[in-house]
């Protein structure tokens, strides 16, 4: 594919940014199909700003705590991504809640990463969470975002095993370093053009795991 061809997306940030740069490391792929444009960040001080500006990418700081409303808020966003031609928006790690109107404007271009195997443990805390219901697989799922939170359809899904003596911390880096796979992996399917939403569903085409391959934990070997 070439580099004109590659999907413009924007990437909405709140923090560490660590999704992001898996996003920039796999759009520095020459065959990658999409590329990051625009980095939107609602915190000045989010460690994935200096992530973007290091890969050359532009990021704009559009403070929450700037806006009256959340409606002015979301517009001043959606605003700097139409500006800069994006078609698909990732939400990596952004902590704060959108207005049904931005949903409904990026609907079908809006996608999140959350860290569990939705519809398990929607919201936060997730692996605390799963760590006290005694679950024995997490991990973390990209969806396309819907108004109600954490739902929509899915387009991929990672699971990690839980190890008897996790913590919080270490359940939390199994995931993450799933994430940061998973992540690159759906934006390459929808950039590719081989995701369609079927209502509540994300149909993936061409994309078969091993239809035999399970993940059992405790392991039955
Ligand atoms: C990730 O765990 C992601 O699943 C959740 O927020 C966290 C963001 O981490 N939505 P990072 O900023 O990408 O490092």
């Amino acid at each position: 594919m070439s580099a004109a061809r590659r999907m413009p997306v924007g990437v909405m940030i709140s923090g560490r940014g660590s999704n992001l740069q898996a996003l920039l490391d796999a759009c520095a792929r020459p065959d990658y199909p999409a590329r990051v444009v625009l980095v939107v960040s609602n915190r000045p001080a989010a460690q994935g700003l200096a992530r973007a500006a290091a890969a050359g990418v532009p990021t704009q700081v559009i403070d929450d705590r700037d806006y009256a409303s959340r409606e002015t808020f979301d517009a001043a966003v959606t605003e700097a991504f139409e500006a800069a031609g994006i078609e698909l928006i990732c939400m990596a790690g952004f902590l704060r809640l959108l207005t049904e109107g931005f949903v409904e404007r990026w609907r079908d271009r809006l996608i999140n990463i959350h860290p569990a195997i939705l519809p398990a443990f929607k919201g936060l805390d997730t692996h605390a969470r799963a760590l006290a219901t005694g679950a024995k697989l997490h991990g973390c799922t990209v969806h396309y975002v819907r108004f109600d939170m954490d739902t929509g359809p899915i387009v991929g899904q990672a699971a990690v095993p839980v190890l008897p003596d996790d913590d919080e911390a270490r359940l939390a880096a199994r995931v993450l370093a799933a994430e940061h796979r998973l992540y690159p992996r759906c934006l390459q399917l929808i950039a590719e053009g081989r995701v369609r939403i079927a209502g509540d569903a994300a149909i993936v085409a061409g994309a078969t795991p091993d239809a035999a391959a399970a993940l059992i934990n405790p392991s039955d070997s």
